[in-house]
């Protein structure tokens, strides 16, 4: 078992992430936002006691410099073998134009244990602990509203599900209204959202559609953490998805991905921290020489959920996470 001790230093590589990305709010420059966050989270990994291997990350490794599949980062001699799944900047359009959720998301697990989803697509459901068990990917649309709202005590017309606004989505959204649920439509960061029906206070209570895989195993990271359900089918492209697929360990191209099959054990942590303001993590505010954070930290095995809010004193910090230090990344 993974020691409960991880789960700070876990909150520092979100926290790193995301100081040296929330420069970049608003600037229009996805790409320097995101080089930051995935430099800032390779340093903090290497000082932590694990020896990882990514296996969710940015890319192959012939596209990626850091933080590629297959990559392994940690100190240098620990024992604790474990997968690693990281988005340093989930939703790096969000930080570029400056709109809500984007977080900074690492999930932890025992070597062995997260799927191994290569870059394409995913589709997805989603629902909170409330709904846990009453819906099914392959279930049309209505019933699996009926079911979440019997599961919820509420009526259809009650519930909120959260989409991609994406062209590919029109075929559910136009059920979806049929049925009577209310629609939150996203430009990105289905993390986020999907992470978002687990908590009551954000109003969302399933997600639905197709998103980046990688973001659906850590999404069913965390909501292995918090009671949740998730499902999810891979969607290859062409062959070579399929191939690269294969070469990764996916035999069943059309196989409904259960979240216990995303992530094989009991013992997986999840951390995030807020980039932009969001849902339920408050973005990066800078105050005199201080950035504050706001992160969710999470262990499966007990089903702890823990909020850490901190100060940083950026003076004191690498300059990439200061303001004016951006010049330099
Ligand atoms: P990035 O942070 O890599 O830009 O991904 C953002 C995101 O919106 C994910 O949350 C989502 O799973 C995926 O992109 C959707 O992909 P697409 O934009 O191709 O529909």
């Amino acid at each position: 078992m993974m020691q409960r001790e991880l789960a700070l230093e876990f909150v520092r590589v979100t926290e790193a992430a995301a100081l040296a990305s929330a420069p970049w709010m608003g600037k229009g420059d996805k790409l320097s936002a995101d080089g930051a966050a995935v430099a800032a989270m390779r340093a903090m990994f290497d000082t932590v006691n694990i020896d990882g291997v990514v296996v969710i990350g940015e890319g192959e490794m012939d596209e990626a410099p850091m933080l590629y599949i297959g990559e392994h980062i940690g100190s240098k001699g620990a024992s604790n073998q474990v997968d690693i799944a990281v988005d340093p900047v989930e939703g790096t359009n969000l930080v570029a134009k400056g709109l809500p959720n984007a977080i900074a998301v690492i999930a932890v697990a025992p070597r062995g244990t997260l799927l191994n989803a290569p870059d394409m697509y995913m589709e997805k459901i989603a629902v909170g602990p409330k709904a846990k068990g009453c819906v099914h990917l392959d279930s049309p649309i209505e019933v699996n509203l009926n079911s979440v709202a019997r599961a919820q005590g509420k009526s259809v017309s009650e519930l909120t599900v959260v989409l991609l606004d994406r062209e590919r989505h029109h075929g559910i959204i136009t059920k979806v209204r049929e049925a009577g649920a209310r629609i939150k439509l996203i430009s990105d960061g289905d993390v986020s959202a999907g992470i978002s029906v687990a908590f009551e206070e954000t109003g969302v209570d399933m997600l639905l559609g197709t998103g980046g895989a990688p973001e659906g195993v850590l999404t069913a990271a965390a909501l292995k953490c918090l009671g949740g359900e998730f499902q999810g089918r891979l969607i290859f492209a062409d062959d070579q998805q399929l191939e690269r697929g294969k070469q990764m360990g996916i035999t069943e191209p059309n196989k409904i991905y259960t979240i216990d099959e995303l992530v094989r054990t009991d013992d997986v942590m999840f951390a995030a921290t807020g980039i932009t303001d969001g849902d339920f993590l408050r973005g990066i505010r800078y105050i005199g020489e201080w950035a504050t954070t706001h992160s969710l930290v999470m262990r499966s095995t007990t089903g702890t959920v823990r909020y850490i809010d901190a100060r940083h004193k950026i003076t004191q910090k690498p300059d990439y996470f200061r303001i004016d230090g951006m010049a330099k990344s």
